[in-house]
Order: structure tokens, then C-alpha cells, then sequence
């Protein structure tokens, strides 16, 4: 069995830049774009993929240091951005982190999610937001901005996020939060997540959040012309989808939920990281393709995710929607010019 120590990439953030400057590093396909109205720099905590990466540096943000514990996001993330981020968080000392503006944290959503059993901050991946609390302490940067599954909010009657907005509020932070979603931003994807920003100095609940605007892109303009023949579902579960459900539109995405009813959309439901193999079907007969996954959350076609398809259902399914961030990473730019 392969343990995280097993990782080449596996060990502390000193460690891994000196293996990163060794192995020589990547190209940024991403680099920042113009100039920054407020917050120049940011850390990118949990950063999977890198779709606060994206984002912020469409806004001309830079990138100081990333972390993520899984190998194939740390590869994506090096192979795109020209950073391999360190590894687990409960490693890093928060004096190892370079000072930034912005701390963003898409902290594992498990622990909150309706498919998860609601244990909360009382699930060690929940308890990682102490990781985030005890670096913001250290390293006091103007702004964060954490992300979380909608249900966070509900966790344990409201306990966990209040414990979160009364942590960063006690070390000098204005916080609001709200639920977006992605569908709202241009995306035919139904994607509802909480977004929390902390602003330091700000007042509380006075967060200019960004309205909801463009209009949605197309499934059509999403799904691949030619997708691979390994995207088709067998002959048995097609037949299983159609004889459950005649779609009113096509293209459309069919969607299974747990109990098999089968409905569909001319949009996707939210993409997951560990849901059954056929969730979501294109027409009832076909499953998304890696360059449709990352177009749903919003990723450029200049996005390269070379992973097999089972670690790039999680990748994806884990990442955070690119034009949700970019929206609210504008307002606190503009909060903190
Ligand atoms: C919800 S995902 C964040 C995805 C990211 N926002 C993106 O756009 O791809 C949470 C991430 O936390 C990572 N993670 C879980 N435990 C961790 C730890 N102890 N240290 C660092 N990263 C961890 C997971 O591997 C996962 O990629």
C-alpha cells in the first residue's frame, strides 16, 4: 500500500522548494495579468488544482507558496503554474510561508457535506480549519477567503461556521459570508457553496458581494465535439437511464441521485469528487470528459490536466468554481484598494 510519505513530493515546504529548484521548475501557463488594485499576493492552502490560482491571476495576484496532500493535484498544480505545492498543512510552520496579501483556503469539504455524515469540525478533515486559524494568527494577511460546501453552514446547528466567523472575527477580521452559486456565474453547472471573506480591519457583514450576472454558457459550447468511445456508458445502463427518464432538451445532463430517480438539465448538478461512476450522463448515454469536467468549473482550454479519468473526476470535482472566485476576489480587491 502507498502512504503519503511514499510521495516524492511528500515533506516540508523548505524541503520540497530546494526538490523544486533541483528538478527545475515548470512553466506558468498562468501568470498574473496587469496590475493588482489591492491585494498583490496570496497563499493558496487546500489548493487542488489551482482554481483560486486561476482566478487571482487573471486579476494580477501572485502566487507565494501552495499546498495540497495529494500528489496528482501537486502535479497539476506544478505543471500549469510553475509552483509544486507543499504537502500536508499540520507540516507547515506558519513562519515558512512568505508574506502575502490574501490567504485562500478551499478547506476539504467532507467533513460538511451532505454526503458525509455531518460530524463537522468534530471530523479531523474538518479540524483543518485550526490549521487555517493558526496561520492566519501568525502571518495576519489583509484578506482570506475560505470556501466550503453550502451544508457548512448548517453543520452542527450552525456551530462550526460560527466558530469560524467568531475565530477570524476575535483576531481583528470583518466577516461575511455567502452562498453563490456557480450557475449564477456563468456556468452550466448548479454549484451552491459558502464563500466566507475575512477582511482585516473591515466591518462585519458589510461585504459588497457580487451580484449575479453573465448570462449562462451554453452545455452545448461545454461538451466536446468528439468525445473518446471510453466515455460511452454500456448498452445495460443506457437502457436503465432512458427507460427511467425522457429528457425535454438536448443536449442535456442527466443526473442519478442516490435513490435513482433520474432527472436532467440543460446544466449540470455539481460536479463530485467520490460520486458513483454514472451520476452524470450527457443524453443518458455518455459520461463527461476530463476537458468538460474543468470546462464546467469554469478552467481555460490552456488548463492541462493529464490524469486518468478516476483522479480527474476527484480533481475536478474538488476544485473550485474559477468564475465564482473571480467575482468575489474582484470585490475584496476593490474593498481593499
Ligand atoms: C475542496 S479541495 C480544494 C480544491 C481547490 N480549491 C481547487 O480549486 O482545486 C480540498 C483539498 O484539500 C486537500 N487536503 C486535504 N487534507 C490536507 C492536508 N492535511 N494538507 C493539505 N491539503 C489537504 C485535498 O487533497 C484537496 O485537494
Amino acid at each position: 500500500m502507498t502512504t503519503k510519505t511514499d510521495s516524492p513530493y511528500y515533506g516540508r515546504f523548505d524541503e520540497i522548494v530546494a526538490a523544486l529548484a533541483a528538478s527545475g521548475e515548470a512553466a506558468d501557463r498562468f501568470p498574473p495579468q496587469g496590475t493588482p488594485t489591492g491585494l498583490a499576493t496570496f497563499a493558496d492552502l487546500f489548493s487542488g488544482i489551482g482554481g483560486f490560482h486561476v482566478a487571482a491571476s487573471r486579476l494580477g495576484m501572485e502566487c507565494v507558496m501552495a499546498c495540497d496532500i495529494d500528489p496528482a493535484a501537486r502535479e497539476a498544480y506544478q505543471a500549469n503554474f510553475g509552483l509544486l505545492p507543499a504537502g500536508d498543512v499540520e507540516k507547515i510552520h506558519a513562519s515558512e510561508i512568505p508574506e502575502h496579501d490574501a490567504l485562500f483556503a478551499g478547506l476539504p469539504c467532507q467533513p460538511f457535506s451532505i454526503i458525509g455524515d455531518r460530524r463537522g469540525l468534530a471530523d479531523p478533515r474538518g479540524t483543518l480549519y485550526y490549521e487555517v486559524e493558526r496561520i492566519v494568527a501568525a502571518r495576519q494577511p489583509r484578506a482570506v477567503l475560505i470556501e466550503n460546501v453550502k451544508q457548512f453552514t448548517t453543520a452542527q446547528g450552525g456551530r462550526a461556521l460560527d466558530y469560524v466567523a467568531s475565530s477570524l472575527a476575535d483576531l481583528g477580521y470583518g466577516v461575511d459570508w455567502r452562498i453563490l452559486n456557480a450557475l449564477d456565474f456563468g456556468l452550466p453547472q448548479r454549484r451552491e457553496r459558502v464563500f466566507i471573506v475575512a477582511l482585516r480591519g473591515y466591518p462585519h457583514q458589510s461585504f459588497p458581494w457580487p451580484t449575479p450576472c453573465e448570462p449562462m454558457t451554453p452545455l452545448a459550447d461545454i461538451l466536446e465535439v468528439d468525445p473518446p468511445s471510453s466515455a460511452t456508458v454500456s448498452e445495460r445502463i443506457r437502457r436503465a437511464r432512458h427507460a427511467a427518464h425522457t429528457a425535454a432538451e438536448r443536449p442535456a445532463v442527466w443526473h442519478e441521485n442516490k435513490s435513482g430517480k433520474v432527472t436532467s438539465h440543460p446544466y449540470s448538478c455539481a460536479l463530485r469528487a467520490s460520486a458513483s461512476y454514472n451520476y452524470l450522463l450527457v443524453d443518458g448515454e455518455r459520461r463527461l470528459t476530463t476537458r468538460e469536467m474543468l470546462r464546467l468549473q469554469g478552467f481555460p482550454d490552456e488548463y492541462t490536466l493529464d490524469a486518468r479519468i478516476t483522479a480527474a473526476r476527484r480533481l475536478t470535482g474538488n476544485a473550485v468554481a474559477v468564475p465564482v472566485v473571480e467575482a468575489v476576489l474582484r470585490e475584496m480587491q476593490n474593498a481593499c484598494a
